[in-house]
Protein backbone atom coordinates (compact mmCIF):
# COMPACT_ATOMS: atom_id res chain seq x y z
CA UNK A 1 0.00 0.00 0.00
CA UNK A 2 1.48 3.48 -1.03
CA UNK A 3 1.33 6.04 2.10
CA UNK A 4 -1.26 8.40 0.02
CA UNK A 5 -3.88 5.56 0.74
CA UNK A 6 -4.30 5.85 4.13
CA UNK A 7 -2.22 9.32 5.02
CA UNK A 8 -4.79 11.93 5.67
CA UNK A 9 -2.13 14.31 4.02
CA UNK A 10 -3.03 12.95 0.56
CA UNK A 11 -4.45 15.98 -1.32
CA UNK A 12 -8.28 14.36 -1.54
CA UNK A 13 -8.41 13.66 2.01
CA UNK A 14 -7.02 17.02 3.03
CA UNK A 15 -9.99 18.65 0.66
CA UNK A 16 -12.49 15.43 2.63
CA UNK A 17 -10.68 16.30 5.74
CA UNK A 18 -11.51 19.93 6.05
CA UNK A 19 -14.80 19.47 5.96
CA UNK A 20 -15.09 16.69 8.30
CA UNK A 21 -13.15 17.77 11.20
CA UNK A 22 -14.13 21.49 11.20
CA UNK A 23 -16.14 20.95 14.31
CA UNK A 24 -13.78 18.82 16.06
CA UNK A 25 -10.24 20.00 15.78
CA UNK A 26 -7.04 20.52 13.70
CA UNK A 27 -6.66 18.75 10.33
CA UNK A 28 -2.99 19.74 9.82
CA UNK A 29 -0.23 17.70 8.01
CA UNK A 30 3.25 17.22 8.39
CA UNK A 31 5.81 16.32 6.33
CA UNK A 32 7.68 14.24 8.89
CA UNK A 33 5.09 12.85 11.08
CA UNK A 34 2.86 10.62 8.61
CA UNK A 35 -0.94 10.84 8.98
CA UNK A 36 -1.87 13.85 11.04
CA UNK A 37 -5.65 13.30 12.99
CA UNK A 38 -8.16 15.56 13.99
CA UNK A 39 -8.17 15.64 18.21
CA UNK A 40 -11.07 14.05 19.36
CA UNK A 41 -13.38 16.45 20.99
CA UNK A 42 -13.36 16.31 24.56
CA UNK A 43 -16.06 14.12 26.70
CA UNK A 44 -19.35 13.90 27.01
CA UNK A 45 -20.62 12.93 23.24
CA UNK A 46 -23.80 12.95 22.06
CA UNK A 47 -26.44 10.99 23.35
CA UNK A 48 -29.67 10.59 20.95
CA UNK A 49 -32.85 8.16 22.48
CA UNK A 50 -32.00 4.89 21.31
CA UNK A 51 -34.16 1.67 20.67
CA UNK A 52 -33.18 -0.33 23.61
CA UNK A 53 -34.75 -3.72 22.20
CA UNK A 54 -33.09 -2.91 18.79
CA UNK A 55 -29.88 -2.43 20.76
CA UNK A 56 -30.15 -5.49 22.45
CA UNK A 57 -30.87 -7.70 19.53
CA UNK A 58 -28.15 -6.17 17.74
CA UNK A 59 -25.70 -7.64 20.41
CA UNK A 60 -27.37 -10.80 20.63
CA UNK A 61 -26.97 -11.01 17.09
CA UNK A 62 -23.33 -10.04 16.92
CA UNK A 63 -21.85 -12.14 19.78
CA UNK A 64 -21.30 -14.98 17.55
CA UNK A 65 -19.68 -13.07 14.68
CA UNK A 66 -16.23 -14.37 14.65
CA UNK A 67 -14.77 -11.12 13.91
CA UNK A 68 -16.82 -8.14 15.57
CA UNK A 69 -18.57 -10.23 18.02
CA UNK A 70 -17.60 -11.79 22.02
CA UNK A 71 -19.10 -9.96 24.89
CA UNK A 72 -16.89 -6.76 24.77
CA UNK A 73 -17.64 -6.32 21.38
CA UNK A 74 -21.27 -7.32 21.07
CA UNK A 75 -22.18 -4.86 23.64
CA UNK A 76 -19.66 -1.77 22.87
CA UNK A 77 -20.48 -2.10 18.80
CA UNK A 78 -24.19 -2.72 18.71
CA UNK A 79 -24.86 0.66 21.00
CA UNK A 80 -22.24 2.10 18.93
CA UNK A 81 -23.56 1.15 15.60
CA UNK A 82 -26.78 2.91 16.17
CA UNK A 83 -24.63 6.38 17.60
CA UNK A 84 -23.01 6.52 14.30
CA UNK A 85 -26.36 6.05 12.67
CA UNK A 86 -27.89 8.44 14.24
CA UNK A 87 -25.47 10.96 15.44
CA UNK A 88 -22.69 10.14 13.23
CA UNK A 89 -19.40 12.37 14.01
CA UNK A 90 -17.73 11.79 16.64
CA UNK A 91 -18.99 8.58 17.34
CA UNK A 92 -17.91 8.03 13.49
CA UNK A 93 -14.27 8.32 14.88
CA UNK A 94 -14.00 4.87 17.60
CA UNK A 95 -12.68 1.92 15.80
CA UNK A 96 -15.26 -0.85 15.58
CA UNK A 97 -12.89 -3.49 17.51
CA UNK A 98 -11.99 -1.91 20.48
CA UNK A 99 -13.46 -3.84 23.07
CA UNK A 100 -12.45 -6.97 21.18
CA UNK A 101 -10.13 -7.82 24.26
CA UNK A 102 -12.61 -7.91 26.68
CA UNK A 103 -14.54 -10.95 25.47
CA UNK A 104 -14.38 -13.85 28.27
CA UNK A 105 -13.75 -11.73 30.88
CA UNK A 106 -10.20 -9.79 28.98
CA UNK A 107 -8.37 -11.66 27.52
CA UNK A 108 -10.12 -15.16 28.22
CA UNK A 109 -8.73 -14.60 32.37
CA UNK A 110 -12.77 -14.01 33.30
CA UNK A 111 -11.86 -11.15 35.25
CA UNK A 112 -15.01 -8.62 34.45
CA UNK A 113 -18.10 -9.49 31.76
CA UNK A 114 -16.69 -7.95 28.92
CA UNK A 115 -20.67 -7.01 28.26
CA UNK A 116 -20.23 -5.08 31.02
CA UNK A 117 -16.97 -3.41 29.87
CA UNK A 118 -18.00 -2.79 26.58
CA UNK A 119 -21.31 -1.04 27.71
CA UNK A 120 -19.26 0.78 30.41
CA UNK A 121 -16.90 2.08 27.89
CA UNK A 122 -20.15 4.01 25.96
CA UNK A 123 -21.27 4.77 29.16
CA UNK A 124 -17.79 6.85 29.94
CA UNK A 125 -18.21 8.66 26.63
CA UNK A 126 -21.61 9.35 27.10
CA UNK A 127 -22.24 10.75 30.75
CA UNK A 128 -18.15 11.43 32.10
CA UNK A 129 -18.14 14.87 33.30
CA UNK A 130 -22.02 15.24 34.55
CA UNK A 131 -23.65 15.11 37.31
CA UNK A 132 -23.12 16.00 40.67
CA UNK A 133 -19.58 16.48 41.23
CA UNK A 134 -19.31 15.27 37.63
CA UNK A 135 -19.45 11.56 39.11
CA UNK A 136 -22.51 10.28 37.28
CA UNK A 137 -20.72 7.98 35.66
CA UNK A 138 -19.14 6.38 38.06
CA UNK A 139 -22.58 5.75 40.02
CA UNK A 140 -24.05 4.34 36.52
CA UNK A 141 -21.50 1.75 36.36
CA UNK A 142 -21.55 0.91 40.00
CA UNK A 143 -25.03 0.41 39.97
CA UNK A 144 -24.92 -1.76 36.63
CA UNK A 145 -22.61 -3.92 37.93
CA UNK A 146 -24.70 -4.09 41.14
CA UNK A 147 -27.52 -5.42 39.12
CA UNK A 148 -26.02 -7.42 37.14
CA UNK A 149 -24.62 -9.46 40.41
CA UNK A 150 -28.11 -9.70 41.44
CA UNK A 151 -29.24 -11.14 38.09
CA UNK A 152 -30.55 -14.69 37.47
CA UNK A 153 -29.11 -15.25 33.69
CA UNK A 154 -29.99 -15.44 31.12
CA UNK A 155 -33.32 -13.70 30.19
CA UNK A 156 -36.19 -14.37 27.78
CA UNK A 157 -35.53 -11.58 26.39
CA UNK A 158 -34.38 -12.61 23.10
CA UNK A 159 -36.00 -15.85 23.05
CA UNK A 160 -37.93 -15.07 20.28
CA UNK A 161 -35.00 -14.53 18.54
CA UNK A 162 -32.64 -17.73 19.89
CA UNK A 163 -32.15 -20.76 18.93
CA UNK A 164 -32.65 -22.29 22.25
CA UNK A 165 -35.25 -20.38 24.11
CA UNK A 166 -36.05 -21.06 27.97
CA UNK A 167 -32.31 -21.82 28.73
CA UNK A 168 -31.99 -22.32 33.04
CA UNK A 169 -31.35 -18.95 34.25
CA UNK A 170 -28.38 -18.75 37.10
CA UNK A 171 -27.53 -16.01 39.45
CA UNK A 172 -24.14 -14.07 38.27
CA UNK A 173 -23.14 -13.77 41.53
CA UNK A 174 -20.86 -11.03 41.00
CA UNK A 175 -19.85 -8.83 37.82
CA UNK A 176 -16.73 -11.32 36.97
CA UNK A 177 -17.17 -13.56 34.30
CA UNK A 178 -15.76 -16.56 36.20
CA UNK A 179 -18.47 -16.71 38.29
CA UNK A 180 -21.33 -15.51 36.11
CA UNK A 181 -19.98 -18.54 33.73
CA UNK A 182 -18.98 -20.59 35.91
CA UNK A 183 -22.04 -21.32 37.89
CA UNK A 184 -24.13 -21.11 35.11
CA UNK A 185 -22.18 -23.86 33.23
CA UNK A 186 -22.45 -26.22 36.31
CA UNK A 187 -26.22 -25.93 36.69
CA UNK A 188 -26.90 -26.11 33.00
CA UNK A 189 -24.47 -29.18 32.40
CA UNK A 190 -23.00 -27.51 29.60
CA UNK A 191 -19.50 -27.31 28.50
CA UNK A 192 -17.83 -24.11 28.34
CA UNK A 193 -17.22 -24.43 24.27
CA UNK A 194 -20.62 -25.26 23.74
CA UNK A 195 -23.27 -23.82 21.54
CA UNK A 196 -25.51 -23.71 24.58
CA UNK A 197 -23.01 -21.30 27.00
CA UNK A 198 -22.26 -19.11 23.57
CA UNK A 199 -26.21 -18.61 23.20
CA UNK A 200 -26.60 -17.82 26.81
CA UNK A 201 -23.35 -15.56 27.19
CA UNK A 202 -25.09 -14.10 23.96
CA UNK A 203 -28.21 -13.41 25.93
CA UNK A 204 -26.49 -12.16 28.83
CA UNK A 205 -24.47 -9.21 26.26
CA UNK A 206 -28.23 -8.56 25.11
CA UNK A 207 -29.89 -7.87 27.95
CA UNK A 208 -26.88 -5.63 29.14
CA UNK A 209 -27.35 -3.31 26.67
CA UNK A 210 -31.13 -3.28 26.55
CA UNK A 211 -30.49 -2.34 30.11
CA UNK A 212 -27.95 0.08 29.80
CA UNK A 213 -30.07 1.91 26.70
CA UNK A 214 -33.25 2.05 28.64
CA UNK A 215 -30.92 3.69 31.56
CA UNK A 216 -29.27 6.26 29.46
CA UNK A 217 -32.56 6.90 27.61
CA UNK A 218 -34.34 7.62 31.33
CA UNK A 219 -31.53 9.69 32.59
CA UNK A 220 -31.17 12.00 29.58
CA UNK A 221 -34.85 12.84 29.38
CA UNK A 222 -34.13 13.23 33.25
CA UNK A 223 -36.15 10.89 35.13
CA UNK A 224 -33.62 8.47 36.56
CA UNK A 225 -30.78 8.90 38.91
CA UNK A 226 -28.79 5.90 40.13
CA UNK A 227 -29.00 5.72 43.50
CA UNK A 228 -26.19 6.24 45.36
CA UNK A 229 -24.50 2.52 46.50
CA UNK A 230 -25.24 1.41 49.68
CA UNK A 231 -23.93 -1.86 51.40
CA UNK A 232 -25.89 -4.96 52.02
CA UNK A 233 -27.23 -5.80 55.48
CA UNK A 234 -24.78 -8.81 55.20
CA UNK A 235 -21.97 -6.44 54.91
CA UNK A 236 -22.77 -3.44 56.35
CA UNK A 237 -21.02 -3.85 59.19
CA UNK A 238 -17.58 -4.81 57.20
CA UNK A 239 -17.83 -1.78 55.54
CA UNK A 240 -18.17 -0.04 58.93
CA UNK A 241 -14.63 -1.03 59.65
CA UNK A 242 -12.82 -1.60 56.48
CA UNK A 243 -14.71 1.07 54.65
CA UNK A 244 -14.64 3.08 53.25
CA UNK A 245 -17.43 3.18 50.63
CA UNK A 246 -16.18 5.64 48.50
CA UNK A 247 -13.51 6.45 46.32
CA UNK A 248 -13.09 9.29 48.55
CA UNK A 249 -12.37 8.36 51.86
CA UNK A 250 -15.12 10.10 53.29
CA UNK A 251 -15.40 8.42 56.44
CA UNK A 252 -13.07 7.66 58.89
CA UNK A 253 -12.14 3.70 59.15
CA UNK A 254 -9.27 1.32 58.04
CA UNK A 255 -9.65 2.20 55.07
CA UNK A 256 -7.93 -0.68 53.21
CA UNK A 257 -10.33 -2.19 50.97
CA UNK A 258 -11.57 -0.58 47.81
CA UNK A 259 -14.83 -2.12 45.89
CA UNK A 260 -18.43 -2.66 46.22
CA UNK A 261 -18.61 -6.54 45.87
CA UNK A 262 -20.29 -8.41 48.21
CA UNK A 263 -17.52 -9.71 50.74
CA UNK A 264 -19.28 -12.72 51.45
CA UNK A 265 -18.45 -14.18 48.03
CA UNK A 266 -14.86 -14.65 48.47
CA UNK A 267 -14.17 -13.96 52.88
CA UNK A 268 -15.52 -15.38 55.82
CA UNK A 269 -17.35 -12.82 58.27
CA UNK A 270 -14.04 -13.21 61.00
CA UNK A 271 -16.27 -11.06 63.39
CA UNK A 272 -18.67 -14.60 63.91
CA UNK A 273 -15.98 -16.75 64.18
CA UNK A 274 -14.75 -14.92 67.37
CA UNK A 275 -18.26 -15.19 68.94
CA UNK A 276 -17.51 -18.88 69.21
CA UNK A 277 -14.95 -18.54 72.23
C1 LIG B 1 -15.20 -4.40 64.21
C2 LIG B 1 -14.46 -4.08 63.00
C3 LIG B 1 -14.45 -5.12 61.89
C4 LIG B 1 -15.52 -5.71 61.27
C5 LIG B 1 -16.99 -5.53 61.58
C6 LIG B 1 -14.98 -6.53 60.23
N1 LIG B 1 -13.63 -6.48 60.23
FE1 LIG B 1 -12.38 -7.51 59.01
N2 LIG B 1 -10.79 -6.92 60.13
C7 LIG B 1 -10.84 -5.97 61.13
C8 LIG B 1 -9.51 -5.76 61.64
C9 LIG B 1 -9.12 -4.77 62.74
C10 LIG B 1 -8.67 -6.66 60.91
C11 LIG B 1 -7.19 -6.82 61.06
C12 LIG B 1 -6.57 -5.72 60.24
C13 LIG B 1 -5.07 -5.66 60.32
O1 LIG B 1 -4.45 -6.64 60.71
O2 LIG B 1 -4.55 -4.59 59.96
C14 LIG B 1 -9.52 -7.36 59.99
C15 LIG B 1 -9.08 -8.29 59.04
C16 LIG B 1 -9.81 -8.72 57.97
C17 LIG B 1 -9.30 -9.48 56.86
C18 LIG B 1 -7.90 -9.96 56.72
C19 LIG B 1 -7.81 -11.46 56.97
C20 LIG B 1 -8.40 -11.90 58.28
O3 LIG B 1 -9.41 -12.63 58.27
O4 LIG B 1 -7.86 -11.52 59.32
C21 LIG B 1 -10.34 -9.67 55.99
C22 LIG B 1 -10.31 -10.41 54.65
C23 LIG B 1 -11.49 -9.04 56.56
N3 LIG B 1 -11.15 -8.48 57.76
C24 LIG B 1 -12.74 -9.02 55.96
C25 LIG B 1 -13.88 -8.66 56.66
C26 LIG B 1 -15.24 -8.91 56.18
C27 LIG B 1 -15.58 -9.57 54.85
C28 LIG B 1 -16.07 -8.42 57.13
C29 LIG B 1 -17.59 -8.50 57.14
C30 LIG B 1 -18.17 -9.82 57.00
C31 LIG B 1 -15.26 -7.86 58.19
N4 LIG B 1 -13.96 -8.03 57.87
C32 LIG B 1 -15.76 -7.26 59.31
C33 LIG B 1 -11.94 -5.29 61.55
C34 LIG B 1 -13.25 -5.64 61.23
C1 LIG C 1 -14.34 -11.67 44.30
C2 LIG C 1 -13.76 -12.06 45.59
C3 LIG C 1 -13.67 -11.02 46.67
C4 LIG C 1 -14.66 -10.16 47.12
C5 LIG C 1 -16.08 -10.06 46.61
C6 LIG C 1 -14.08 -9.39 48.21
N1 LIG C 1 -12.79 -9.77 48.41
FE1 LIG C 1 -11.54 -9.04 49.81
N2 LIG C 1 -10.03 -10.11 49.02
C7 LIG C 1 -10.18 -11.14 48.10
C8 LIG C 1 -8.92 -11.84 47.94
C9 LIG C 1 -8.68 -13.06 47.04
C10 LIG C 1 -8.00 -11.18 48.82
C11 LIG C 1 -6.56 -11.53 49.08
C12 LIG C 1 -6.61 -12.47 50.26
C13 LIG C 1 -5.24 -12.91 50.77
O1 LIG C 1 -4.23 -12.32 50.43
O2 LIG C 1 -5.27 -13.88 51.55
C14 LIG C 1 -8.75 -10.10 49.47
C15 LIG C 1 -8.21 -9.23 50.40
C16 LIG C 1 -8.94 -8.44 51.26
C17 LIG C 1 -8.40 -7.71 52.40
C18 LIG C 1 -6.95 -7.67 52.81
C19 LIG C 1 -6.73 -8.94 53.60
C20 LIG C 1 -5.31 -9.34 53.81
O3 LIG C 1 -5.11 -10.27 54.61
O4 LIG C 1 -4.41 -8.76 53.18
C21 LIG C 1 -9.44 -7.10 53.05
C22 LIG C 1 -9.42 -6.26 54.31
C23 LIG C 1 -10.64 -7.44 52.27
N3 LIG C 1 -10.29 -8.23 51.20
C24 LIG C 1 -11.91 -7.02 52.60
C25 LIG C 1 -13.01 -7.20 51.77
C26 LIG C 1 -14.28 -6.58 52.00
C27 LIG C 1 -14.63 -5.71 53.20
C28 LIG C 1 -15.08 -6.95 50.96
C29 LIG C 1 -16.50 -6.52 50.70
C30 LIG C 1 -16.72 -5.08 50.54
C31 LIG C 1 -14.30 -7.82 50.08
N4 LIG C 1 -13.06 -7.94 50.61
C32 LIG C 1 -14.77 -8.43 48.92
C33 LIG C 1 -11.33 -11.45 47.40
C34 LIG C 1 -12.50 -10.76 47.51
Amino acid sequence: MKTEDFSFCSRRNMLAGTAMFALGGVAGCSADEGPVMAEAPPLPWKWVPLDPLEAGRRAFRMYPDPVRGGCGSGAYLSILSLLKEQVGYPWTTLPDLMMSHAAAGYGGHGTLCGSLGGASCIINLVAYGLGENGQIFRQMIDRLYYWYAKQEFPTDRFDDISEMPGQIRVQAMSPLCHTSVSKWAMAAGAEISSKAKKERCAKVCGEVVYIVVHAMNEYFEGRWTPPKWEPSAEIAHCIDCHGPDDMWHSKPSLNHQQGHMECMLCHTDHTKKGQKG
